[in-house]
């Protein structure tokens, strides 16, 4: 008698229920998606977040970005081939989710990993690097409506200001190699914009101006103190403010610094009250709600790993958690408590005990 092949996984078994590692079967890819040999993931807030909330189908697993290995294609797939190197932007929890040893991927959805990076490396992007791209690139409502780059770079949006609040967090930065963080930062400077004006802790000004910002202030500042740097570096109104963070605090900053008629785009829901002549744009950054596909198919599955091969986006600085998925809980407790700060958690699932 042959049994069926199992993998670890790290499950949720119950609503509110902790993390556990247990054992499953290995998915089988459905007519158009790959089975990938998962071998680096990367953790982001929305993962705890969605355990503290309680997720409604249990059990599951979560996890938003991960990297590994092609090792079988479903019917239809040209695409791609067994042995393959890819990395992913999660289609779903459970068996599209990253925290598992095989996961499966759409193959319109999937990026190849130019040679010379590593599973780590990519793993860092994809979900902070969507939430930066469909909050510039998406149509409003959903995000600024501005061109995406194309193949050449471009530069439609020369000399025109953006206000990036919380330049050091993942989605507003996406580093160069020996950093991480700030999708928002090296799109902008991809889509011309200038000034690039970040708020951030005053220890990232360096990286933070390495990736394109040109003014960094202390996010300490209220609106009425940062109004008066940034009028010391522009005299343009400020028609686009892209809060990386959207706490009622910044959210309120935002729309303060705001020129009438500008866009503010928020990542969390709206808590403050806008006036009309403003448009606030909440950012969902799910690779499959139907207003995000268009955007993101083309950028996985043709873009990205050119734009990475070039040095347009860099990979973002990066923490390996010891432990495999055992690894994961852990690191999602450091950042629900504030304590990681420039730096991604990266997670081996090969590597659970
Ligand atoms: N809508 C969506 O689809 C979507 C998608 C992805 C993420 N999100 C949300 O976006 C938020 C950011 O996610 P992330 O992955 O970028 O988080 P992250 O990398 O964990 O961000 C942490 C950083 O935020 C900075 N920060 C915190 N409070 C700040 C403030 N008041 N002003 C300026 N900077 C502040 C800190 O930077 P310093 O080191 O400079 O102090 C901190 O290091 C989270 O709430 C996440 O849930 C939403």
């Amino acid at each position: 008698m042959t049994s069926e092949p199992k993998q670890k996984a790290l499950l949720i078994e119950k609503k509110l229920g902790e993390f556990v590692v247990g054992e499953i079967d290995i998915w089988k890819p459905p007519p158009g998606q790959l089975l990938l040999r998962v071998q680096a993931v990367s953790l982001n807030p929305v993962d705890w977040k969605l355990q503290k909330r309680g997720v409604d189908e249990v059990p599951t697993i979560l996890g938003r970005d991960f990297a590994g290995d092609v090792v079988e294609v479903g019917e239809g797939v040209t695409d791609f081939q067994k042995g393959d190197r890819v990395f992913v932007q999660a289609a779903d929890v459970g068996a599209y989710a990253a925290f598992q040893q095989y996961a499966l991927t759409l193959s319109a959805t999937t990026a190849k990993i130019p040679p010379g990076f590593s599973y780590d490396q990519v793993a860092t992007l994809p979900l902070a690097l969507s939430t930066a791209y469909v909050g510039l690139y998406n149509n409003t409502p959903h995000g600024f409506g501005i061109s995406p780059p194309g193949p050449g770079i471009s530069a439609d949006n020369a000399g025109t200001p953006i206000l990036v609040l919380g330049g050091g967090s993942s989605v507003a930065r996406l580093g160069n190699y020996l950093s991480y963080r700030n999708s928002v930062i090296q799109l902008a400077k991809l889509s011309g914009f200038s000034p690039i004006i970040t708020t951030a802790s005053l220890k990232h000004t360096d990286f933070l101006k390495s990736l394109g910002a040109t003014h960094v202030f202390d996010r300490n500042l209220g609106s009425t103190e940062l109004a008066a740097e940034i009028n010391k570096v522009t005299t343009k109104p400020i028609q686009y403010v892209f809060d990386a963070i959207s706490l009622p605090s910044t959210q309120k900053i935002g729309i303060d610094i705001l020129a009438s008629g500008g866009k503010l785009a928020l990542v969390l829901q709206l808590a403050v009250d806008v006036p009309e002549d403003k448009t606030v744009v909440e950012i969902l950054a799910r690779s499959r709600v139907p207003s995000n596909i268009h955007l993101l198919e083309p950028l996985y599955h043709d873009k990205i790993s050119g734009y990475i091969a070039n040095g347009y986006i860099k990979p973002l600085t990066f923490e390996v958690l010891p432990g495999g998925l055992a690894g994961i809980p852990g690191g999602l407790a450091r950042m629900e408590a504030d304590a990681v700060s420039g730096l991604k958690l990266v997670g081996h699932p090969q590597e659970t005990p």
